[in-house]
């Protein structure tokens, strides 16, 4: 069984220290949900995990299979199964999504469909996704609404069937069903094609469809908690704030020893 191993990684942006040492193992066919607030350092974990040459790393290592990334540019990884759903997803104009997943099929070294073939997988994965099949004629993502650009990712989940997912807040922008499709789309990807998902989210609503077996809470660059699907529920009833002044019981009296030091 394939994993990805994040062992006590330090990160810096800028020269600002952003990650202080995360630790995360993903086994394929595992769904992690990784949660915590705004400017914590999800996003930074996941360009990070990517290989973005702005996010410098400090300490620590990312390992695939055992074999370490670090210093593999984002191709390389791709090869290796990591895909990256991004927060915000970019526009290619001039490559259409059909070009775009062949190409990335091709050189992720996977066996390309016939174009007939393919064509028809791509329908039917984009009826799943509810996304018109006008879609193929543009550029990749775009002109596309913020819900759209987040079906979109979702497809090139299906179609590329990674080892490893990091999907960076799939929900946000959807509507009530594009929030359905997202979800069902990433549970099946999971149960088919046993890809193992970090899945960063604001909220428990996904979490009712794709089922984590995992979830963590980071704050402040670093996982302070981590539990099962029920650790999603308590933060949506009770905030960061209450969850994060048990944690850090020490927080209030202005001790910086001991802000960003799990209990
Ligand atoms: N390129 C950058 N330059 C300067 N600071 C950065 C840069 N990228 C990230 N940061 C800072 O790092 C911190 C973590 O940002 P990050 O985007 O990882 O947060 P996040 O947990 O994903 O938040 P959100 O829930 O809002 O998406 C923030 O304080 C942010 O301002
Ligand atoms: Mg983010």
């Amino acid at each position: 069984m394939s994993t990805l191993e994040i062992l006590d990684l330090h990160v810096e942006v800028e020269g600002k220290e952003i990650l202080k040492g995360v630790t995360l193992i993903v086994n394929q066919g595992e769904v992690h949900a990784l949660m915590g607030p705004n400017g914590s350092g999800k996003s930074t974990l996941s360009y990070a995990i990517m290989g973005h040459s702005k996010y410098k790393i400090t300490g620590g290592n990312i390992l695939v299979d055992g074999k370490s990334v670090i210093g593999l540019p984002a191709n390389e990884r791709a090869k290796l199964g990591i895909f990256l759903g991004f927060q915000y997803p970019h526009e290619i104009s001039g490559v259409g999504i059909s070009n775009f997943l062949r190409t990335a099929l091709a050189s992720n070294g996977k066996t390309i469909p016939g174009a007939i073939e393919f064509h028809k997988l791509l329908k039917e994965e984009m009826q799943k996704l509810g996304m018109p099949e006008e879609f193929l004629k543009r550029g990749l993502n775009q002109g596309f609404s913020g819900g759209e650009k987040k079906r979109s990712e979702v497809l090139q989940l299906s179609v590329l069937k990674p080892k490893f997912a990091i999907l960076d807040e799939p929900d946000s922008g959807t509507d009530v069903d594009g929030l359905k499709a997202v979800a069902l789309g990433v549970k099946e990807a999971v149960a088919k094609n046993k890809t193992g998902v970090l899945l960063i989210t604001h909220y428990n609503k996904i979490l009712e469809y794709v089922k984590p077996d995992f979830v963590h809470i980071i704050v402040d660059g670093k996982i302070v908690k981590s539990g099962d699907a029920k650790l999603a529920r308590e933060i949506e009833n009770a905030g960061y704030e209450k969850i994060s002044k048990a944690i850090f019981p020490f927080r209030e009296s202005g001790d910086s020893r001991y802000v960003g030091v799990a209990a």
